[in-house]
């Protein structure tokens, strides 16, 4: 039986407005999970949005949520993070100088600890921590800004990953980020993601929201 593709709606395409009701039409459409985008403007030139609105939103939504770290050393916000209701803390390889330390105060704080990798990073940096991480997220655009197009030459990444995984008979989810859509999904499914981050290809899809999830989660081949 083919893997469940999980879809995780990204709050980044979301009216900020009215929040609330954004997270419950995601909640209401079928999503698996809630993608929340924190930028510093030092790892990625924006800022966006952090521990105060992750507060808010948590009592209104029981789907887990998904902290995406474009900071700086992010594991110095593990605890906080935690303590608001981040169910997984996924953390940039390259804005961590010793990823294993900072991969083990995520799962001391209690989350799932995933690893984030930009384009130019190889999957070969994730060998030494692959015991310490249930999760990757291959960025499939340059982390920073939402609505950016997707990345073909990422495909063989995932393929890596999954042999990475198969090799060392370990459970390893494969999330994918940045460019998302009806027309672009299908490929990394094929290529082995099973966990899809969408913002404007959800929010922005033309037939709405539940149309825009259903349609990325029978994408594959
Ligand atoms: C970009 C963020 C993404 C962003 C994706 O750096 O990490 O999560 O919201 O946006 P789309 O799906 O519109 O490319
Ligand atoms: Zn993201």
């Amino acid at each position: 039986m083919p893997p469940k593709i999980k879809i995780s709606p990204s709050l980044l395409a979301a009216d900020f407005a009215n929040l609330g009701e954004s997270i419950r039409a995601v909640e209401s459409a079928g999503a698996d999970e809630l993608h929340f985008d924190v930028m510093d403007g030092s790892f990625v030139p924006n800022i966006t949005i952090g521990v105060p609105v992750l507060e808010a939103i948590r009592p209104i939504t029981k789907l887990p949520i998904d902290v995406h770290m474009m900071v700086v050393e992010p594991a110095r916000f593990a605890q906080q993070f935690a303590d608001a209701g981040a169910d997984i803390f996924t953390i940039h390889a390259e804005a961590c100088d010793d990823l294993e330390t900072s991969l083990g105060d995520a799962r001391i704080a209690g989350m799932t600890a995933a690893v984030s990798l930009k384009p130019d990073t190889p999957v070969s940096v994730l060998q030494p921590v692959l015991p310490l991480i249930d999760r990757v997220l291959v960025m499939t655009v340059e982390p920073g800004f939402g609505g950016q197009s997707f990345m073909p030459e990422m495909l063989p990444k995932i393929a890596e990953l999954v042999d990475m995984a198969r090799v060392a008979g370990t459970d390893l989810e494969i999330a994918v980020d940045g460019g998302i859509k009806v027309d672009t999904a299908g490929s990394v499914i094929d290529a082995g993601a099973t966990a899809l981050i969408s913002g404007t290809g959800v929010f922005n899809f033309t037939d709405g929201i539940e149309a825009g999830i259903k349609a990325l989660r029978s994408a594959g081949s």
